[in-house]
């Protein structure tokens, strides 16, 4: 089972770069269905385990890494961002990044270009198991 992780600010504390409503309807609609369908999955799987229902197996593991991935990759977004602040990398990740972008600053230009640059991907759906 898991559980939603508790949001490390405040819902308008990103703006103006993530609104209050978008990050409301991630963390509140979008996380939450993952997490609860992860933990409805799960009780599923270990249903068809016991009562030996193998041929519902295989489609609720695709459901359980479907949803599982999807709240593992909403915790991550929520832990990675932060409200705007001007620290800046520690010295070893600062000299990574010097040694393969020249600077700092160009690491945050190619960064924030690549970011625009972002397609949304078009999401294999769940699947409906018996
Ligand atoms: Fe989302």
């Amino acid at each position: 089972m898991i559980k939603k992780i508790p949001l490390p600010y405040s819902f308008d504390a990103l703006e103006p770069y993530y609104s209050k409503e978008t990050l409301v309807l991630h963390y509140d609609k979008l996380y939450q269905g993952y997490v609860d369908n992860t933990n409805k999955t799960e009780e599923k799987l270990n249903l068809a385990r016991q009562n030996h229902d193998f041929e519902n197996i295989k489609c609720l593991e695709k459901n359980l890494s479907f949803f599982g991935s999807g709240a593992i990759l909403h915790q991550l977004f929520f832990e990675n961002l932060a409200p705007k602040n001007d620290s800046k990398p520690d010295e070893n990740l600062m000299q990574r990044i010097r040694q393969d972008f020249g600077s700092y600053e160009t690491f945050q230009k190619q960064f924030n270009e690549a970011a625009k640059a972002v397609e949304a991907s078009r999401m294999v759906p769940f699947s409906i198991c018996s």
